[in-house]
């Protein structure tokens, strides 16, 4: 089968072709329709998990992913051939994922069956960032009338965690890059934009918030940006990071709660988003659709963070 994997950690992806794996008792495999493109794809790659986790060699990319469950192995009892399924197909060990014409993957992986109002293909660009986008807001404590500052509005998460957010009736000011970005952020319903690259983020914040805002999610900072960030939220309120930055004292000597976070895949998390998704209360944002061949190339972009929304791997559109 056809695949985009490494060969070392820190190699550059290729697209192989590689043996189709075979279903195992307790798995499924999945034919995928679409693979979602995720930053922590290529963090894999440069080894963030080395030590941590296993990995297998060559290493097929990819967290996210949507497709049709071809087989199921002795003992599955959650889901049947033809289910139509979505989610993180990452599992141990790691090197097995959804950048792959199949995956077979546990039965208790962090799956489901899929939203049935949109298509496999944009199901896939779901489970990362829609995770991380609500589970972000739940940990902010953020109520309707409250106001979140979210640095790097624009991008995968973002663009989630901005709908999101509105239908809990939280004021979101948002950044973009471009006026084009900031029209999309708007419409997505962001309340104040702010083109990170005309005017400092800190200072207009301040200006506009002179009280300061109720939380604060990073989703761009490093440790110094954050700390930075921080200081224009009110006490009481959240301030939440993606990148492993925040100093947990800092956090809370400021009167803040929060700190890093984690997403936490599961299936019943994912069972919420395909919900608002079915409901037509969130919308996939989608930047661009590519194929397997594209992917190496995509993946340079996301590590500029030239992508907008999310990024889609074709992999077989009659699915
Ligand atoms: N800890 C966890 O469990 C967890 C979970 C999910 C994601 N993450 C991490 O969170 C980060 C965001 O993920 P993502 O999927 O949203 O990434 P992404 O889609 O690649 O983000 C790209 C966006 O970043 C924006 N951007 C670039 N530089 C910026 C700046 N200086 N200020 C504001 N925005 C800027 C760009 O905006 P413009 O186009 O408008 O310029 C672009 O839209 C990644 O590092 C990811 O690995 C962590």
């Amino acid at each position: 089968m056809k695949a985009v994997a490494v060969s070392a950690f820190k190699a550059v992806p290729q697209i192989m072709e590689l043996p189709e794996p075979d279903v195992k008792p307790g798995t499924i495999k999945i034919r995928l329709a679409a693979a979602g493109l995720n930053p922590y794809d290529w963090k894999l790659v440069d080894g963030i998990m080395d030590g941590h986790m296993p990995h297998t060699f060559p290493m097929i990319l990819g967290t996210d992913g949507a497709g049709v469950v071809t087989a199921t192995g002795e003992g599955v009892t959650r889901f049947r051939k033809g289910d139509r399924v979505y989610g993180q197909v990452l599992h141990a060990p790691i090197g097995e994922g959804s950048y792959a014409e199949y995956v077979v993957v546990p039965e208790n992986a962090r799956i489901t069956h899929a939203p049935e109002k949109i298509s496999l293909s944009e199901a896939a660009a779901v489970p990362t960032a829609g995770m991380t986008g609500a589970q972000l807001l739940e940990k902010s404590g953020l109520r309707a009338g409250q106001t979140l500052l979210l640095i790097g509005a624009t991008g995968g998460v973002g663009s989630f965690t901005v709908q999101l957010a509105k239908a809990k009736g939280i004021q979101v000011i948002g950044t973009a890059g471009s006026a084009e970005e900031a029209e999309r952020l708007r419409s997505l319903g962001a309340t104040t934009i702010i083109n990170y690259k005309e005017t400092p983020v800190r200072e207009t914040v301040r200006q506009q918030y002179p009280a300061g805002v109720d939380g604060l999610i990073d989703l761009i900072n490093n440790a110094a940006g954050f700390t930075t960030m921080m200081t224009l939220v009110k006490k009481g309120g959240a301030a939440l990071t993606t990148l492993f930055v925040a100093d947990q004292h800092a956090i809370e000597a400021q009167g803040l709660h929060g700190g890093n976070f984690e997403t936490k895949g599961s299936p019943a998390s994912l069972d919420v988003l395909k919900q608002a998704i079915d409901a037509g209360q969130l919308k996939v944002p989608v930047d661009q659709k590519i194929s397997l061949e594209e992917a190496p190339a995509a993946i340079a972009d996301s590590r500029e963070r030239k992508s907008r929304g999310k990024t889609i791997i074709l992999i077989n559109d009659q699915l």
